[in-house]
């Protein structure tokens, strides 16, 4: 068995697998990672051949200290107004659920961002990852550890499941704290912007460097054809390159199809069996079970009782894991309230419901 609990021992004994060109699964505060040494282009290769990822997508590059950053970044190309805003952001936001784009330095290959000049960091606030961080002694190279495309793991047993004998060991430290991925945030140019929303609300960003570009903000209506980019493009820039691949309209999916519905809507679909129910509070939940009367719920399943965005967030992946099984076709999905938190889980939620 590949998989051990975190421990001293066990990190020193990945930490040692990472120097040595192979794979990890670790834990973070957001989901498991799957760790490269980032300075390692031939251990990268095995990243995107395990995660079977597509060669346009790239990697997010992990670091444990401030004072490593510009080995993976090459802070020289800022101008003052931006390096003013990464170190505010550095500052508050460090270690944290928020991955923020810059020039990559020359000791990042190509093959970690894509061909990209930029490359995503972030520092991460999880004991186990910075302790594995530190000790390889490199920065660490780390999409979630989840075949392309599909829902991320918030638990060993996720990695293990989906790709268990591909890795050479993970790292078991329980369920993560958030439970969804990092926003991803671009301040190389004139307009900062949000990439990805996810564990860093967009709220939190501004408060610090003022208005903030990305999803909602020409539109706070969820349209699904909104959901490819903030430019309405799926993701593409100009000359056909990505601006970020994780904007794909179809990702984080599980296998039975998912839909989404406001509240207003989803209180009034029937009940059937094969189809899973997941509500955002237990409110909603009663007016539905109140006109349905559903015979069975165990396919019934609320993200948080209260209604609170952080704990729907943690438990997001975690209920669509344990409903993606044989005798569930399709989930029905509440939306959550989109502001904070709450825009990173709709994101996830659409693009989930997005036709693969
Ligand atoms: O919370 C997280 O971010 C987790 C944990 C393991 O840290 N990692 C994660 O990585 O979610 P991944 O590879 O699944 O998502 C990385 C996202 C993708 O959407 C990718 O396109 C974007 O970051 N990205 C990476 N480098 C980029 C770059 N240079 N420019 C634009 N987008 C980039
Ligand atoms: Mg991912």
């Amino acid at each position: 068995m590949n998989c051990i609990p975190v421990s001293d021992d066990s990190i020193k004994q990945a930490a040692k697998i990472l120097r040595d060109g192979g794979l990890v699964a670790f834990p973070t505060e957001t989901v498991y990672g799957l760790g490269a040494d980032a300075y390692n282009p031939y251990a990268l290769a095995k990243i995107f051949e395990v995660k079977n990822r597509p060669f346009f997508d790239p990697l997010i590059i992990h670091i444990a200290a401030i004072e490593t950053l510009e080995e993976a970044a090459d802070l020289s190309l800022l101008n003052d107004g931006t390096r003013k805003k990464l170190f505010l952001l550095a500052k508050n936001l460090w270690p944290g659920p928020l991955s923020i784009i810059l020039p990559k330095s020359v000791k990042i290959p190509g093959i970690a961002t894509a061909g990209l000049q930029t490359a995503a960091i972030r520092f991460p606030d999880s004991e186990c990852a910075q302790k594995l961080i530190s000790l390889s002694g490199r920065a660490v190279a780390a999409p979630s550890a989840n075949p392309f495309g599909s829902l991320s793991p918030t638990r060993a047993e996720h990695v293990l499941e989906k790709l268990g004998g591909k890795v050479d060991l993970i790292l078991d430290g329980g369920s993560t704290r958030i439970g969804l991925e990092s926003t991803v945030l671009d301040i190389t140019s004139g307009n900062v912007r949000v990439l990805r929303p996810g564990g860093t609300p967009k709220e939190e960003i501004e408060k610090l460097i003022g208005p903030v570009w990305g999803p909602g903000t020409r539109d706070q209506g969820l349209r699904i054809k909104d959901c490819g980019s903030g430019t309405g493009d799926q993701g593409l820039g100009t000359g056909n390159h990505l601006v970020s691949p994780g904007l794909l309209k179809s990702h984080y999916a599980p296998e039975a199809s998912l839909s989404v519905f406001s509240k207003e809507e989803i209180v009034h679909q029937p009940y059937k069996t094969g189809v899973a129910f997941l509500f955002y509070d237990d409110q909603t939940k009663e007016i539905w079970q109140n006109s349905q009367k559903p015979p069975d719920l165990a396919f019934v399943k609320v993200l948080s009782a209260s209604g609170e965005a952080l704990e729907a967030a943690s438990h997001l992946f975690e209920t669509l894991h344990s409903l993606d099984h044989g005798s569930i076709s399709q989930i029905f999905a509440q939306l959550a309230p989109n502001l904070g938190l709450g825009e990173a889980i709709n994101d996830r939620l659409l693009r989930a419901s997005a036709v693969k």
